[in-house]
């Protein structure tokens, strides 16, 4: 994989290193706990093919030990964004629908997987539109310090792009993109099959990256760019602040953000003491 790193086996997994150094020196560490969450931006529910294909890289992830769950977007009732920008400032949306309920579920995974169908060279509405109400998680980073891939497939071309465009807005948000797998299956009747073999290959890959396998470095540069430019959005929101310390849980604990956090943190106020979770 390109910009890909193994690291030696000797080589402790960082996530894992800085799990275990926030945690009380007289217990044992928590077991190290990875959940992957699929996102599919189809609409034709159990008949998708990249359903299909989100669903080989959970399967893949899941042997490598993770949990994972697969949300369909048709399901939830997503309107589209107002551009009123209020989630720049506060970080969740304040429209009542289910975005929020999504955009916590990504809140809770350790590695995201996107998949859409490509509409006219381009993502579907429904995963547009879910993008689109990201933009106050894109301001304050929620997947900063996770990893994600992507998948799509059409029946001619397309994929790549649309694979490009998804990873695109994993980094936007924070996440490195591991990998994606496209398939078009118009003219080649084994492009499912090939496909769902490199998609949980890819899911492997995944797990192999939460786990801190893998580094990516030419990623980590491109994301600490990225992070660096929204940073004035999330000291202003107060809704991450790069210094929360968190003790005692299992390997979400590494993320460097959490619900209960942002709640306690001042909105507009990036000067207020550290925040430190038991
Ligand atoms: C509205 C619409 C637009 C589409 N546009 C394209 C396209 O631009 N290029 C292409 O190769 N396939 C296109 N397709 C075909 C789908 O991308 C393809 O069948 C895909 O596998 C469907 O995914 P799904 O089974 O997950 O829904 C389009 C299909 C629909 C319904």
């Amino acid at each position: 994989m390109e910009g890909a790193e193994c690291l030696s086996p000797a080589t402790v997994p960082h996530r894992l290193l800085r799990l275990q150094n926030t945690t009380d020196m007289n217990h044992e560490p928590p077991p190290f706990r990875m959940k992957v969450l699929g996102i599919c931006g189809s609409p034709r529910g159990s008949a998708s093919r990249t359903l299909r294909l989100v669903q080989a890289v959970l399967q893949g992830a899941g042997e490598a030990g993770a949990t994972t769950e697969c949300l369909d977007l048709w399901m939830y009732e997503i309107q589209p964004c107002t551009g009123c920008m209020l989630c720049h400032r506060m970080g969740e949306c304040v429209q009542r629908d289910d975005f929020m309920e999504l955009q916590r579920e990504l809140e809770d995974a350790d590695g995201v997987v996107l998949g859409s169908p490509v509409y006219v060279d381009n993502v579907t509405g429904m995963m547009k539109n879910f993008v689109d109400r990201l933009a106050g998680a894109i301001h304050c980073q929620l997947l900063h310090g996770k990893y994600g891939c992507s998948v799509s497939t059409s029946r001619d071309s397309g994929g790549d792009e649309v694979v490009a465009y998804l990873n695109h807005v994993l980094n936007l948000l924070g996440a490195i993109a591991v990998g994606g797998v496209s398939a078009a299956h118009r003219s080649d009747p084994d492009a499912m099959g090939r496909g769902e073999e490199e998609a949980r290959a890819l899911g492997r890959t995944l797990a192999g990256a939460i786990g801190g396998t893998r580094r990516f470095p030419e990623q980590e540069v491109l994301l600490a760019e990225i992070h660096e430019d929204f940073r004035p959005s999330y000291w202003r929101s107060g809704r991450m602040h790069p210094t929360i310390i968190i003790t005692g849980r299992s390997g979400g604990g590494c993320r460097g953000m959490r619900r209960d956090a942002l709640l306690t943190c001042t909105p507009g106020n990036p000067t207020e003491p550290l925040i430190q979770l038991q």
